[in-house]
């Protein structure tokens, strides 16, 4: 168990590099931005860090629709993240990306671990094949119908039925999403983690695992009732190579944690500090993530870090969903507030958004946003309430203490903020 003395790591849910931040990604960076702050004022020693999540399908097929390269288009988002974080005052003290060599090193360092191990076997399976575009058809390049619900679904995930997360070969009925032919089913050898050993693993560890209610009775829920293997190898080039294989990379959900550990060692790279001293030792691994990926950051990632020896999160914090004018978020219906255009560049300041997003309701609740109540928070609370105790301070003291706070007991701080 780590103590108060011990290294703190604070991360946050890595974005994909797939499209501009919205005000449901600060739900989670803020309060996270905060939580750190009030660490660093109590004296203890803790890294900030997050990313860009740049693999998996639909980065590729994006990249294809605008004409780019995966990279490109990951290069042109990771710069954008990070100048929105910069403006929105979210300081991490490192922001990688996954596509950076060294997250490439450790991901294939773990799966290696994993398969000397023996927690990774090779598997023949039937998956979707393209006979026109003459390809294998991985997650997102694929549609079909679920076969648990019966309706129609992604190649990765039941979005409009059941919300079950699809393995590939599951999904029936394929078709290619490229060229909207019939899919053919054809066998091919994956690699495959062996999630279902880690059931009492997991049960003894979401236990004691700290954070959110929310997080750690969802991630109980799901571990009580099924766990199953895991495939983690994808039919693609843009990713990180899998080990021994040409033709296969990991799946994007591998590696994309894995940048917790790597932009970590990147940092402790540049300053002196062994990374094993996070990852390795007695530390305090915090994961800020979005209540959308806990099955990944309580399920497979404690598994997979079990599995290679890796130091377990002592804590996930899951957010609560963002409404937009008590809307479901979404973008395609337009119920979505873009942080660069619709905030900062409309010369917004950052403090009123960050202090909406702390202040109302709790972490775990849903958060509504509408410009009116912004407008309201700010002129009630923020200057009515919070600007009118300052003045009727500032305006007692000019008034009776000539301006200047009598002798006694002050915080040096609080002095030095007075001033
Ligand atoms: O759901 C998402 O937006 C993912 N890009 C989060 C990855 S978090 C971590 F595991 F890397
Ligand atoms: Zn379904």
């Amino acid at each position: 168990m780590p103590t108060d003395n011990d290294p703190i790591l604070v991360t946050c849910g890595l974005p994909y590099a797939n499209g501009p931040a919205h005000i449901g990604h600060l739900r989670t960076y803020v309060p996270a931005d905060i939580f750190v702050r009030a660490l660093r004022r109590m004296g203890r020693d803790v890294l900030f860090i997050c990313g860009s999540d740049a693999h998996g399908t639909p980065i590729v097929v994006n990249a294809e629709s605008k004409g780019m390269s995966p990279r490109e288009l990951v290069e042109f988002y990771h710069k954008h993240f990070e100048d929105v974080f910069r403006s929105i005052n979210v300081r991490f003290d490192y922001f990688g990306c996954t596509d950076d060599p060294s997250n490439h090193h450790r991901t294939q360092e773990i799966v290696r671990a994993l398969m000397e191990r023996g927690h990774v076997y090779p598997k023949e399976i039937e998956l979707a094949y393209c006979p026109r575009c003459e390809r294998f058809l991985p997650d997102r390049y694929v549609e079909g119908i679920c076969p648990y619900c019966g309706v129609p679904a992604r190649g990765d995930e039941c979005d409009q039925g059941c919300g079950r997360h699809l393995e590939p070969g599951e999904i029936k009925d394929a078709v290619c999403k490229v060229c909207g032919s019939r899919a053919e089913y054809r066998k091919q050898t994956h690699y495959f983690f062996r999630l279902s050993a880690f059931r009492e693993f997991l049960l003894d560890y979401l236990q004691s695992l700290g954070g959110t209610a929310s997080a750690r009775n969802y991630a109980l829920e799901w571990v009580r009732q099924e766990l199953k293997d895991w495939c983690i190898t994808r039919n693609m080039s843009w990713g990180v190579k899998f080990p021994g294989s040409e033709d296969l990379v990991v799946y994007v959900w591998v590696d994309a944690p894995i940048g917790y550990i790597s932009f970590t060692e990147e940092w402790c790279r540049s300053h002196g500090v062994p990374w094993e001293r996070y990852w390795r030792g007695k530390s305090r691994i915090i994961h800020f993530i979005g209540g959308d990926i806990i099955y990944h950051h309580c399920i497979f990632w404690p598994a997979m870090l079990q599995g290679a020896g890796y130091t377990l999160p002592s804590d996930v914090v899951a957010s609560g969903m963002l409404k937009i004018d008590d809307k479901k978020f979404s973008k395609s219906r337009g119920y979505v507030v873009w942080v660069k255009d619709d905030y900062l560049d409309q010369g917004l300041e950052p403090d009123y958004l960050r202090y909406y997003l702390a202040s109302y309701t709790s972490h775990t609740k849903e958060v509504n946003f509408s410009w009116k109540i912004l407008q309201e928070k700010v002129n009630t609370e923020l200057v009515g309430a919070f600007g009118n105790f300052l003045n009727r301070a500032v305006t007692f003291a000019v008034k009776n203490f000539d301006g200047k706070v009598p002798e006694g007991e002050l915080d040096p701080e609080v002095m030095k903020r007075i001033e």
